[in-house]
């Protein structure tokens, strides 16, 4: 197994140094510096690569334009995969030499591809004993954490009636904009058009040939897109297990979509896209027996944006005839006064007529920041990863369900 350097932090190498690689992980990971050091890059852009190994202090040497030189490299231990387009053959290759591997949403398009990543995790585990672990960053999100605990137990039992998702997406570079991402020169020409042709390929393999331009778009979106949301809903409801009805509209760019999940629990989903409002949201309503637990997500590239949590339910009230003055005005033995039973004593109901609404902000930890946290103690404390290569292959073939289930319109 790729163990942790003398000094005990992982050497990461970073494969696809773009975007969310400069606004987020490599920031993250400088803070996390006693945990890991950014050892190596790789990307097809080397003007992007020598900015930001002036920027993190990685030397010529460990810069790489082809990515099958970086997982061959003894500088690295783990792999961040986060280039556009499938991720599959760079997580492959990186398992075949032992690293453990942290890899970006979405996975792939193509379920031969997502079953064969499956393969290599479960071979690179047994023999190398390596890592892998989904970058489904929510799901380290405290403030979703906290509705997961309140929630989850419910579904199991059968509890949770009704959620009402809605995923606002404004425009991303309404707020990628605000950071100053490395625009290269030197990007090849083949790889743009190759990019192409495989989103032209992935696009004819789930939903065959000339597909519905709507319902190809929102496929893209929700492979791309409500990946966050599926795998959001999976931890705190379980697996989907149907679709009652999909439409799309609005070029694709809108989509909304009934789901069935386990024990009975309807979800009634909404994508919508209000292009340059920069006003992301991201809300799930889960209504319960006697409690609705809300939450809304946090805007994931806003430094010190949180996560909240609503939780109503109701509680006694002092005008609750009941508790306040027994119905038959007869003391009991205990009583504090005849006839009064005081609040939280014998008697005294567990529901009641006053509404409470509880706001939860349940940490400022960001979600990136412990989505590298729990890789360091998958790696160096042997902790099950919270998303393995199985849930994502899952994923992938739900996504392609659901886009051949939804109509355009
Ligand atoms: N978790 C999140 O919230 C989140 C947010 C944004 C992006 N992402 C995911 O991260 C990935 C990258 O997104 P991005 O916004 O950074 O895109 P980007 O286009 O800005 O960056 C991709 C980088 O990969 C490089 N690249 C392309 N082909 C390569 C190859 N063969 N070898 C090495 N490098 C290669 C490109 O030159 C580019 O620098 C995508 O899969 C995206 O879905 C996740």
């Amino acid at each position: 197994m790729a163990k942790p350097s003398g000094n005990g932090r992982i050497r990461i190498g970073i494969i696809g140094s773009g975007a969310i690689s400069q606004i987020i992980h490599l920031p993250t990971l400088k803070q996390l510096r006693n945990q890991f050091e950014i050892a190596a890059l790789c990307d097809i852009s080397a003007e992007t690569m020598s900015v930001l190994g002036v920027e993190y202090g990685v030397p010529a040497h460990a810069q790489f334009t082809d990515y099958r030189a970086l997982c061959a490299s003894d500088l690295v231990d783990a792999v961040l995969i986060c280039p556009m387009g499938t991720h599959v053959p760079y997580a492959i290759e990186a398992l075949r030499h032992g690293k453990h591997v942290l890899v970006e949403k979405p996975l792939t398009s193509r379920l031969d591809e997502a079953d064969a990543f499956v393969a290599a995790s479960l071979e690179a585990r047994e023999k190398h004993g390596a890592v892998t672990l989904m970058a489904y960053m929510k799901r380290h999100d405290v403030g979703y954490q906290y509705a997961q605990r309140l929630v989850r137990p419910l579904a199991d039992k059968g509890e949770i009636r009704f959620v009402e998702a809605h995923h606002i997406h404004s425009r991303n570079e309404r707020y990628m904009d605000y950071f100053s991402v490395i625009r290269p020169s030197d990007i090849p020409a083949s790889a743009v058009e190759s990019m192409k042709q495989q989103y032209a390929t992935d696009v004819e393999l789930a939903l065959g040939t000339n597909p519905d331009p709507r319902v190809a778009r929102a496929y893209h979106i929700m492979t791309g897109s409500s990946i966050h949301d599926l795998y959001t809903l999976n931890g705190m409801l379980g697996r989907p297990v149907g679709i009652v009805a999909s439409e799309a509209w609005d070029d694709g760019f809108c989509y909304r979509t009934m789901f069935e999940f386990p024990n009975g629990t309807k979800v009634n989903y909404a994508w919508i896209d209000i292009r340059d409002v920069r006003r992301f949201q991201q809300e799930f309503a889960c209504y319960g027996p006697d409690i609705r637990v809300s939450i809304s997500f946090c805007q994931p590239f806003i430094a010190g944006d949180v996560s909240t949590v609503r939780v109503q339910q109701m509680e006694p009230s002092p005008a609750d005839p009941a508790p306040y003055g027994r119905h038959d005005g007869t003391a009991h033995a205990g009583d504090a006064s005849p006839g009064l039973v005081l609040p939280g004593g014998e008697g005294w109901p567990a529901a009641g007529t006053a509404h409470t609404e509880k706001c939860v902000t349940a940490g400022f930890d960001n979600q990136f920041k412990r989505e590298w946290q729990h890789f360091h103690a998958c790696i160096t404390r042997g902790v099950e990863p919270v998303v393995g290569a199985q849930e994502a292959r899952d994923d992938t073939a739900f996504i392609i369900e659901w886009a051949r289930a939804t109509r355009g319109v």
